[in-house]
């Protein structure tokens, strides 16, 4: 006697039928890089497909992606000079542009990530002292807040970030902006497109005094429990393709939304490998839908422009 399961693999409609892990056009958060300026759309060398964009040109894109199904961004700022203090300005770039993208836009959800590295001259995501940049990095999110943003995302990795920053939100009524915690964030290879494209590359050193170091998972659960216990509503794994177990760990041991982060790296390797002819494009699917199965709620993707205009999605 042996079993047999081939007859679930006969066609594509029946694949379907068995399919247990669906990925959703609600599933995923599009990341952009915010420039000063305006009439601005340029494509990031070495990063197909995305670009920087100016307020005013981003709008039509993401009413585009939008009215196909698209529910949430993530929004990055990049300056044209370092300057700390125009992180958290009410004239700063996500503050200005935020506003814009909501009246076009009400129902779409924005997310900020908070952050110094775009705005420190040494590109480092602190000040020095651990908790003097907490406080700015509360600064920063109240700003974000007062703009309009519906989550604000910490990923600096410093300690006690996620209980400054929802003490200041509360105390100046911003109790409903929830926090998403960039909580396993770990030192990686994996950033190196993106630090490009928002000219955050350190100048000196490496981010591994504050970034999680890649061979550590019960220390990843540890920052999890602490910052949900200071005030995080959902969670993000970062990077997600080399860190499946991670999320999957997560998952199971929390009842939080976990999010999966589809970093620049990642995007590069697998988007130049099907440029190039050496992997079909089903590879896209094929990870992200391992990203969801390993537990993911949802996924932080550079890959949502192509899903979506390519309509790889249901
Ligand atoms: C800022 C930040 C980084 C990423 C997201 N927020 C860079 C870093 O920590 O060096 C990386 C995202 C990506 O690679 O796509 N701290």
């Amino acid at each position: 006697m042996f079993k047999r399961y081939r007859y679930r693999r006969v066609n594509t409609e029946t694949r379907m039928r068995y399919r247990e892990t669906l990925i959703s056009k609600a599933d995923l958060i599009w990341p952009v890089f915010l420039v000063e300026g305006n009439n601005i759309k340029k494509e990031i060398s070495g990063m197909p497909g995305v670009f920087h964009y100016s307020a005013d040109f981003l709008i039509p894109d993401l009413k585009e992606l939008y009215f196909q199904g698209l529910t949430s961004i993530i929004l990055f700022p990049v300056p044209d000079k370092k300057d700390l203090e125009y992180a958290y300005h009410s004239q700063g770039i996500l503050q200005k542009a935020i506003p814009k993208i909501k009246e076009h836009l009400p129902g779409l959800e924005i997310i900020t990530d908070v952050c110094l590295c775009s705005f420190t001259v040494n590109g480092h995501c602190h000040i020095g002292d651990n908790d003097k940049t907490c406080e700015i990095l509360a600064d920063i999110a109240l700003s974000h807040a007062r703009a309009g943003a519906d989550i604000v995302a910490p990923s600096d990795m410093m300690d006690g970030r996620i209980f400054y920053i929802r003490e200041k939100l509360n105390k100046n009524k911003f109790k409903k902006t929830e926090i998403l915690s960039y909580a396993a964030k770990y030192a990686s290879s994996f950033y190196g497109p993106f630090r490009k494209a928002a000219k955050s590359t350190p100048g000196s050193g490496d981010r591994k005094t504050y970034q999680m170091d890649y061979a550590n998972s019960e220390e990843a659960m540890m920052e999890i429990s602490s910052d949900i216990e200071e005030g995080a509503g959902q969670i993000i794994i970062k990077p997600a393709l080399s860190y499946l177990d991670i999320i999957n760990k997560a998952r199971t041991l929390f009842k939080i939304p976990v999010v999966a982060y589809n970093v620049s790296g990642e995007y590069c390797m697998i988007r130049n490998a099907v440029e190039n002819k050496l992997c079909n494009e089903d590879i896209i699917l094929e990870i992200l839908i391992a990203m969801k199965r390993a537990g993911a709620s949802r996924i932080i993707s550079y890959f949502v422009p192509y899903l979506f205009y390519k309509q790889l999605l249901m």
